[in-house]
């Protein structure tokens, strides 16, 4: 009998409320908050907050946003209904650059717009609801899938290094990284995962470890700088990392400091997994230099988990969120449609072709 493993939903909608309704991540893992948001600009705020976080789980909550925004537009002509909510869709995209999944998702939400000229105002807000929810619903298959494929690449007992937080919290459910060490734990296997920390935002020493805890796995926090000691003592079989955009030829942007793991990953020879939903990929993009990468607030480093400031004011800070490994350094991309093995320009373009 398989023991099913829960947590809250990271993001829902309450249709009562006309609310989409976050556990504040920026809280955890002390306090269990949820948050209920009902104007856009509240949306957006979390997402640039990261009280919502991890691509996927922002693409889902920026679905329910779009939305939102629909709701609040009080007007029955379509031409005035449809400018707003492209407005509304530039807007909550602008909340983070980097991960794919928010433009993604807005972009999917106003195609429906755009395929239903004939329909009234009132019958396009009904049928945004739902491709919001098909979006969550999408996303929750998707991690599965990404759980199942990881799974086949791994053994009981094996050591796994993570970076950030691409589990359970980043996502609808389960995770797109951490999700073959769920599943394989509802199927009794066991793993002990090594937590980078993940300066500055902490998303592995908050989130990680809290989710792998909740769900009796054994987890570790190290800091940043302690991975090449554990990979160095043999305590590592393999890395599984999230992604917030793939580019065309397999170069992916992920949390900053993803890049310095799989080059020590390459040296110790432990396979780096990056997995994702296919989602993620963007094939608009050649290669790893197009993609942009945010830039945050110097006080995230100097300050935001400190009593005081641990930083002269005389100094500069560099706070970007996230780098990009180049495509070299990946061992094998695995998304819901299949794993992709190097040369990934070709195999990503194949799985395209499956669809
Ligand atoms: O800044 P964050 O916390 O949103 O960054 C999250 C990551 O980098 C994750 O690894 C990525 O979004 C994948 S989440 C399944």
């Amino acid at each position: 009998m398989e023991e099913k493993f829960t947590l809250p939903d990271t993001v829902g909608f309450d249709k009562e409320k006309n609310a989409l309704v976050i556990i504040d991540q920026s809280q955890l893992p002390n306090k269990t908050e949820m948050l209920y948001l009902n104007t856009i600009e509240q949306v957006h705020r979390a997402i640039y907050l990261l009280k919502v976080r991890g691509a996927p789980a922002i693409g889902v909550a920026a679905g329910y946003g779009l939305y939102i925004a629909a709701l609040d537009i009080e007007t029955e002509d379509r031409e005035e209904f449809d400018r707003k909510l492209a407005l509304a869709r530039d807007y909550l995209a602008g909340a983070r650059p980097t991960a794919v999944n928010l433009g993604w998702a807005v972009k999917r939400m106003y195609a429906v717009v755009k395929n239903n000229p004939a329909l009234s105002v009132e019958e396009l807000k009904k049928k945004l609801y739902q491709e919001a929810v098909n979006i969550h619903e999408e996303d929750i298959a998707m991690c599965l899938k990404i759980g199942e494929y990881g799974l086949s690449l791994l053994k009981d007992e094996m050591g796994i290094l993570t970076h950030c937080n691409a589990g359970w919290l980043a996502t609808s459910k389960y995770g797109t990284a951490l999700a073959p060490l769920h599943l394989g734990k509802e199927r009794g296997m066991n793993f002990h995962v090594y937590a980078d920390e993940t300066r500055p935002i902490l998303q592995g020493g908050r989130l990680t470890a809290y989710e792998l805890a909740k769900h009796g796995i054994d987890v570790t926090v190290i800091c940043d700088n302690m991975a090449s000691q554990v990979m160095k003592n043999g305590w590592v079989q393999a890395v599984l990392v999230g992604a917030d955009r793939i580019a065309a030829n397999g170069d992916t942007a992920n949390k900053i400091g993803t890049n310095g793991v799989a080059i020590l990953a390459k040296y110790y020879g432990i396979p780096f997994y990056v997995l994702a939903p296919y989602s993620t990929v963007d094939l608009e993009c050649a290669d790893g230099s197009q993609i942009k990468i945010e830039q945050r607030p110097g006080s995230e480093v100097r300050e935001m988990w400190y009593r005081e400031s641990m930083i002269t004011e005389e100094a500069k800070i560099f706070n970007p969120a996230f780098d990009v490994t180049p495509q070299e350094l990946i061992t094998a991309i695995i998304t819901d449609k299949g794993i992709v093995y190097p040369p990934f320009k070709e195999g990503i373009a194949a799985l395209k072709g499956d669809e």
